[in-house]
């Protein structure tokens, strides 16, 4: 048998979302995993569809089109954006190229699952700063956890899984007192669902700050996690760390088609983002109505705190054919639907367990 070496071993399995529940022949929902309940728009998919015929060869890399939509977008240099099959993938380049073996990369905790994975496969060590009592990043505490050491410091913004923002003063403040030695990544993943005025806004802080890098993805709002296609704002000096580690190729022409035809149909794909917020609304409002303990979210989930109750609602969930994300003696991300799948989340959890006082 071949060995892992130590910083391999010691990564926790990437759990994705579950997709189907053993026992119920009900209409199933998968709200596990934080996916658009729309398929992607018929523009989209036709763009895609005349890609396809070239795909005898390897995809254009500086994703000419594309680059240059989303520079005029944000008024910024086309060298300040690079692509990857995700932003998932473009977190990964970012960490590999600026920490190795015995640096540090801090993030709040409990947040997205994959960082600490990335942290140890470039042989880093990942420190966790807790959130709040409020499921809030705790800034004065991750900075006062900085080290020499400290490398890179990701800020999730809506943080996954609990769902409040970070502010954007408060923000501001945090960079101002970081030395800018440290790269800062602001993942905005879930950045469209966000309807607070005071929200952070990481582009305003790209521009503040030559330490800031800001990760956007087409999974979430746009409605394409199957397609794989995200990209990272950042100073030119960090994006040329980035290139080095990038894996070539890595994003399709087809992926390129379907972000060029996205960004041509904003509008449409906004409507869905308002009706997926006010969906949000209607699903906190009546959860808290129920007695359920909702952590106000900017962002396409729910979070129930539940403690030791979690396993206990989870299951009841699934007995409904509802398949949520428990995380086991913490609480439930639930992933906001359509009406149909937040209408059956609000029923089953009328009569679910309740956590004990
Ligand atoms: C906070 C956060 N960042 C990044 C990602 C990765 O998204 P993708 O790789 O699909 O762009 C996710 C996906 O769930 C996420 O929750």
């Amino acid at each position: 048998m071949i060995e892992q070496p130590r910083h391999i071993k010691s990564i926790p399995a990437y759990k994705p979302g579950k997709s189907s529940v053993d026992g119920w022949d009900g209409p199933v929902h998968k709200l596990s995993s934080n996916e658009n309940p729309y398929s992607p728009l018929p523009s989209v998919i036709e763009a895609m569809s005349h890609a396809v015929a070239t795909m005898h060869r390897y995809p254009n890399m500086a994703a000419p089109e594309l680059t240059s939509l989303l520079a005029q977008r944000y008024a910024v240099d086309e060298h300040e954006i690079a692509f990857g099959g995700g932003s998932v993938e473009v977190a990964a380049q970012l960490i590999r190229a600026f920490a190795g073996a015995g640096d540090e990369v801090m993030y709040a905790w409990r947040s997205f699952e994959a960082y600490p994975i990335l942290v140890r496969g470039a042989g880093a060590e990942p420190v966790q700063v807790p959130l709040t009592p409020k499921l809030r990043h705790d800034l004065p505490a991750m900075l006062a956890a900085i080290t020499p050491r400290t490398r890179v410091i990701f800020i999730c913004t809506p943080n996954n899984p609990t769902g409040p923002a970070v502010g954007h003063d408060e923000l501001r403040d945090f960079l101002t007192n970081v030395p800018e030695r440290i790269l800062v990544v602001i993942d905005e993943a879930y950045g469209h669902f966000q309807t607070d005025p005071s929200a952070a806004r990481g582009i305003d802080l790209f521009r503040e700050f030559v330490n800031v890098a800001v990760l956007h993805t087409f999974s979430k709002a746009y409605g394409l996690a199957g397609l794989r296609l995200g990209y990272a704002i950042a100073r030119e000096h960090i994006q040329e760390g980035l290139r080095k580690v990038a894996m070539p190729f890595a994003v399709t022409d087809i992926a390129q088609a379907a972000g060029v035809a996205s960004l041509a149909a904003e509008d449409e794909l906004m409507e869905r983002i308002n009706v997926l917020v006010a969906e949000r609304s209607r699903v906190e409002i009546d959860l808290a109505i129920q007695g359920w303990n909702v952590t106000p979210s900017q962002a396409n989930f729910t979070w129930l705190e539940l403690g030791d109750a979690t396993d206990a609602v989870s299951a009841h969930l699934n007995s409904r054919g509802i398949i949520a994300r428990p995380f086991s003696g913490e609480g439930i991300r639930v992933t906001i639907g359509d009406a149909a799948a937040n209408d059956a989340v609000i029923a089953a959890l009328a009569d679910a367990p309740r956590p004990s006082a």
